[in-house]
């Protein structure tokens, strides 16, 4: 499989952390140490909804902007919720789906993801559905089968238009915040493996074409090993993108690759 074919994305969650007094300075310091930023990389940011309008603005067009999380219902008495509409109409372009601190802190399901995902493409938004195994998971030798059971609940059925809006991203739960990071070649095989699920639920052509972005534990001194994977098209980081020096040394590092 050629990587060259898709874009690199790297995108930085957020999760909840900062307030919109820290975007200004940390986009000034992030895209100083980016001078240049190369045609084969997407970048994207998911900060916490409320700050969505300050990234949007601050970014200036040079990054998309994503939700963390949305419901799936468009509006309603859904206290605390929001709906991907209301993600849109702030400017994000990008919503993030079943990422394992949802699926384990709010008892996210891989139905409700399923419907998650039919939300945020009818409100225009394109998804990024987060798989990951445990660490149980992985000692006993089923994380190929949970991360495709969780893929194949919720990405079945859909539209060849709808397919090609959607990426994916590989989070195994024991590398997020762990500073434990997948094997580079045991990252690629479970990418492989995902792309490969996605021919069969999809179309080979749609599985070629799909971004598939790794995350765990992503740093700016084991990027370049992940992202140079062939089936590894980005990554999508966490605790590092926090500091805008060290996602800029991300970003640059995969823009190398890419190139
Ligand atoms: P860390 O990069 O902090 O491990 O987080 C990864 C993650 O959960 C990104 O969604």
């Amino acid at each position: 499989m050629n990587a060259s074919k898709r874009p690199m994305i790297i995108a930085a969650n957020w999760k909840m952390y900062k307030t919109a007094a820290d975007v200004g300075l940390y986009m000034s310091s992030f895209y100083d140490a980016l001078p240049e930023q190369r045609a084969g990389v997407r970048l994207v940011f998911f900060p916490a909804a409320v700050m969505i309008p300050d990234v949007v603005q601050a970014v200036a067009k040079r990054a998309q902007v994503g939700g963390q999380n949305c419901h799936w219902e468009t509006e309603g008495a859904y206290t605390g919720e929001i709906g991907a509409g209301m993600l849109a109409a702030a400017g994000a372009e990008l919503v993030l789906v079943g990422h394992s601190e949802r699926r384990q802190l709010c008892g996210e399901t891989d139905a409700q993801c399923a419907k998650k995902i039919v939300a945020a493409l009818n409100a225009g938004l394109d998804p990024m559905l987060c798989v990951g195994e445990t660490l149980e998971e992985r000692e006993a030798g089923r994380q190929h089968a949970i991360v495709l059971g969780q893929l194949s609940r919720a990405i079945d059925g859909l539209s060849r238009d709808e397919y090609a809006r959607l990426a994916l991203a590989y989070e195994p739960i024991w590398a997020i915040g762990t500073g434990r990071t997948a094997a580079p070649v045991d990252a690629q095989q479970m990418h492989a493996t995902i792309r490969d699920a996605v021919a069969s639920i999809a179309s080979p052509s749609i599985a070629a074409a799909m971004p598939i972005l790794y995350g765990g534990s992503v740093k700016p001194n084991n990027a370049v090993d992940l992202v140079g994977q062939p089936d590894i098209d980005g990554a999508l980081v966490g605790g590092a993108s926090l500091f805008p020096l060290n996602f800029a040394a991300i970003a640059t590092a995969a823009a190398r690759t890419a190139s």
